[in-house]
């Protein structure tokens, strides 16, 4: 599929989102390619490190907005929740380079990255609530613990956009930098860690996340029957049929 290409060099596996023309938002079929790919970096020897990486000017929209009104995602079986429990147990180390906006799951990704860098043009946002949904990929267990509760109330209540600068601040993204230049520092990055002994890494890994790694996968489920649930109520069909027709929702009735 050429919307999400896969490119292993040195040891690294790279995942572009490549649909630039719909700000890189993401469908089932999108989905289904990128968790097909984090398994083939799980199990492929050769592969020691994983990036994900957008475009300059945008990393990821989210959801495609159209799609999940077509293909809702009703059962942990969907392509976005098969995505989302193969990252969080992902045993590598996994890199993201951020330019532009981040939305929804572009900014929910990153907390399962362990090393995250901005272009300074980088928006993150997690608008769930604007959307009549709520928090998925474990981001209401993530969000709090890294940004602090009422940085995290902001952007999961208000669904705020927060800029690089204070991504940077609350421990989400290390380091920004311009974003011409992110995708190629995060590959020096990555050849940085495809060098060190594998077997150190993933039991550094394994350690750093062995507290919480059982409570991070029932929380996604959690949150996943919630969002199955929600994507069929008033609220949520409202906010979707809104940005469909280039409108603002009315949320005054519900
Ligand atoms: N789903 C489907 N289509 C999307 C999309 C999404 N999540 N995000 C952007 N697009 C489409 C737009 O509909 C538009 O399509 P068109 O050219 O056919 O009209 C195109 O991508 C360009 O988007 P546009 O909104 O014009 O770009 P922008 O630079 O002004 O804004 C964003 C970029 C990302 C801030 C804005 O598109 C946005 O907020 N998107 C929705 C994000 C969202 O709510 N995602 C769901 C999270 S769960």
């Amino acid at each position: 599929m050429t919307e999400i290409l896969s490119h292993i060099d040195g040891g690294v596996m790279t995942l572009t989102f490549n649909r630039v023309d719909k700000k890189n938002s993401l469908t089932a079929a999108m989905y289904t390619a990128l968790a097909d790919a984090v398994e083939q970096a799980e199990s492929n020897p050769s592969v020691r490190v994983l990036v994900f990486q957008g475009h300059e000017t945008v990393f990821c929209a989210g959801n495609d907005i159209a799609d999940f009104l077509n293909n809702p995602p009703s059962t942990l079986d969907a392509p976005v929740f098969r995505l989302l429990r193969n990252i969080a147990a992902f045993p590598k180390p996994v890199l993201a380079a951020v330019a532009g906006p981040a939305v929804g799951i572009g900014t929910t990704l990153l907390f399962h990255c362990d090393l995250v860098y901005a272009g300074d043009n980088a928006a993150f946002a997690m608008p769930f609530v604007n959307l009549g949904v709520c928090p998925e990929a474990a981001s209401s267990l993530l969000a709090p613990q890294m940004m602090g509760y009422h940085r995290a109330a902001e952007a999961l209540l208000l669904g705020e956009p927060f800029m690089a600068e204070a991504a940077l601040e609350v421990g989400l993204v290390n380091r920004v930098l311009p974003p011409t230049e992110v995708n190629n520092y995060v590959q020096a990055q990555a050849r940085k860690l495809a060098a060190k002994p594998l077997s150190s890494l993933l039991e550094t890994k394994r350690l750093m996340k062995a507290g919480q790694a059982q409570l991070v996968q029932k929380q996604m489920n959690e949150e996943a029957a919630s969002f199955g649930r929600m994507l069929t109520e008033p609220a949520a069909k409202e906010a979707f049929g809104a940005f469909m027709e280039k409108r603002k929702p009315d949320f005054s009735k519900l």
